[in-house]
This record gives structure tokens, sequence and C-alpha cells, in this order.
């Protein structure tokens, strides 16, 4: 029987436990075995009991569960070649050939480069004496299939990522209840929610929620950029009748250093300007936390079931797959390429470059 292995990494993103659970299930499905490798990447490399088998009972119930019941680290002994070769080895004496990785672009690129190594590491373990040529000989092939985890919805080449609709539903409630309080004070408050260098959530909850403005990285402010935000929200308290103001700021948005934009600096501008008492609210970790919400139940299962059936059908040749969702199509798109274009798409970021729509990551991807 062939033995699949799957783990988390990176951040933890609600879904990772229906994503874990399908993996699990399909495998025995389909006649496989299935290990959980605990703690992300630190489980591969440290092996004995972070590498256990799971059956179909053991994940009955996760579906529902948030963060990732099989924990997730970065790991710093799995960026060195010495920790991979040790990970490497862990997996012969298991008997595992083919991993499911459910992370973020880091932890897809990081399983893809092991996945290159692979024959140099089992060659140099065999040179070493650690492992015999017997003992590899069945494992010359490492597969590996990514399943994408994260609440930031950062990664080029799919609708969505694994998460980031659960972060989503927990940031508009959030505000939604800020809005109670900002209504009965009259109150202006400054909004800051996670995504890393992306503004998909940002935007969406800005979206979502009715929101009066809005920072993303994607579109850096212009100059004068006070002046409007202010004018636009006089408009809507004055002409409009809002009692309450709500400026979301997307983390990645700000320019702290610089002292261009953040949310300490917008709260000053609503005081001092507009006379608004205004107060500003991080979301903090509990935009990770909590239960999956129905989106992320069913996208984590369907791209479960569909990383087993990729280790199956994989060739040695085949590119490393990253299962992804377009146009509501569960889909296999080759791991590098998404992560080659979400990296272009950050640098662009990260370099000032956008000044337009963030649809500009998915323009960017190449089919
Ligand atoms: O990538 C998920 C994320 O929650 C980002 O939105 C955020 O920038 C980061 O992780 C926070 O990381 P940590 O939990 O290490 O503080």
């Amino acid at each position: 029987r062939r033995r699949i292995g799957v783990l988390t990494s990176g951040g933890d993103a609600p879904g990772m436990n229906g994503a874990v659970r399908a993996v699990v299930r399909m495998a025995i499905h389909c006649d496989c075995e299935a290990y959980a490798i605990f703690e992300g990447y630190e489980g591969l490399v440290k092996g004995g009991n972070l590498i256990r088998q799971l059956h179909w009972e053991d994940v009955r119930g996760w579906l529902s569960r948030g963060g990732t019941l099989i924990g997730s680290a970065r790991s710093m002994g799995f960026r060195e070649r010495a920790g991979r070769m040790q990970a490497a080895k862990n997996m012969v004496l298991r008997g595992i050939d083919a991993l499911v990785v459910c992370g973020g672009d880091g932890s897809l690129t990081g399983a893809d480069v092991f996945r290159a190594e692979w024959p140099g590491l089992l060659s140099d373990l065999v040179a070493s004496g650690e492992l015999s040529a017997e003992q590899v000989e069945p494992y010359k092939v490492l597969n590996i299939v990514g399943l994408v985890g994260s609440i930031d919805n950062d990664m080029s080449g799919t609708d969505a990522t694994i998460g980031c609709y659960s972060s989503l539903t927990r940031i508009c409630d959030a505000v939604d209840d800020v809005f109670d309080t900002a209504f009965s004070h009259q109150r202006g408050f400054v909004i800051e929610v996670m995504g890393r260098h992306c503004g998909w959530l940002a935007l969406m909850s800005a979206i979502s929620t009715g929101a009066d403005w809005l920072f993303l990285p994607e579109m850096p402010p212009k100059e004068g950029w006070e002046d409007d935000m202010c004018s636009v929200i006089t408009k809507n308290r004055t002409e409009r009748g809002k009692r309450r103001t709500i400026v979301i700021v997307a983390e990645g948005a700000q320019d702290r250093q610089l002292n261009k934009v953040s949310s300490s600096k917008i709260k000053d501008i609503l005081t001092d300007r507009l006379g608004l008492d205004t107060r500003v609210t991080i979301l903090g970790h509990t935009q990770r936390g909590g239960a999956a919400c129905a989106y992320d139940r069913w996208l984590s299962t369907l791209q479960g079931v569909e990383a087993v059936r990729a280790v199956l059908e994989m060739t040695p040749k085949s590119p490393s797959p990253v299962i992804t969702i377009r146009e509501n199509k569960i889909m296999r798109t080759p791991l590098m390429e998404a992560v080659q274009a979400t990296k272009d798409v950050t640098a662009k970021i990260d370099n000032k470059e956008f000044d337009t729509a963030m649809d500009m990551r998915d323009a960017e991807f190449k089919e």
C-alpha cells in the first residue's frame, strides 16, 4: 500500500482541518495509507511520534474545527539541506513517498525544492551509510501536491485560498459589531485587517460592510489622499446623515517607516481635521481562528480529494501541481508557476508599482 503524508505549514487557516480530513479519507478510499506529519516541516525533520498514521475515524468532526489540529510551525531545520536530508530519511523509514502540503507560497516552494533535491538527498543518505541502497530503492520518486491554505487569498492562479472566506466572514462580523458602538457615539473607527502584502481581505470586507474609506497595498494612496478621505467622510456624515465612520486599513498598506500611512496617522487626521472622536481597532488573530465557514468546508474537501487524485496520477516528469479553484472548478496548476506569478506581483506591490485594482494579480498569471 502506498503511504501518503499530509502536513500543514505556515500560518494556520480555517479549513486546513477539512483538507487533512479529505486527504486522509480519500487516501484510504484509494487503498492507500495516510500519515499526518505533525508541526509542519518540523515533524518531517524530527520524525518519531510526529509522523503518525491516521485512520478514517481519527479525523471525525474535523470539518468545522478552526486552526490546524496537526499543528504548524516555521521550521528552521527544514530550511537547511541537512534538515531536509533528515526529513527524507524519516520518510523512507516510514515508507512515505508522497506529500500533500497545505500552506502559503513559502511553504509550497519549500515542498518543491524538497522534491527537486530528493534523488540527491537519497544518494547522500546511501553514501553516508545512513540508509542502504535496498532501503531507498522503492522510493526513488517523491510526489508533492500543494493545497493553498491561507487567510490572505494571496496566491495567483486560484480564486480563493482555503481559509480566506472564513476570515472575511469574521472580519465582517467584527466590523458590524464596531458599527453598533460607532453609531451610538457617532464615532469614527479605523479598523486594521490582516492580509500581509495582499489587500483582498481589506477590499472584500470594505465592500461587504459599506466602509467609508479603504487603504490597500495594491493602491498606494496618491498625493492629497488626506483631503480626499476627509471630503468623502464629511459628505457621508453631513449630506448623507451617517452617524458612524469606518475606515478599513490593510496591514500591508501601511508605510509606518515613512509615516505616510498608518492606522494611528489616519486616526489623528480624522480627529484633528474633522473633530471626530476616533478609535483604532486592530482585529489581529481573531481573523485567523474559529470555525471554518461553509465555503471553506467544501473547498477544502474537494481540494483534498483532488490532491490525492493528483498524487496517484503524477508521473516522475510532471511538475508538482497545486490544487486551485477557478470559476468554481477545482483544477491543477503547476505549483511553481503559481508561486512565481505570486512573487512577481508581490515585488510590484513592494516597489509601489501598482496603482490599479487588485485584479492585476490574476491578470499577471499566465495560464
Ligand atoms: O499569512 C497569514 C497572516 O495571518 C497574515 O495575514 C499576517 O500578516 C501574518 O500571518 C501574521 O503572522 P503571525 O501569526 O506570525 O503574527
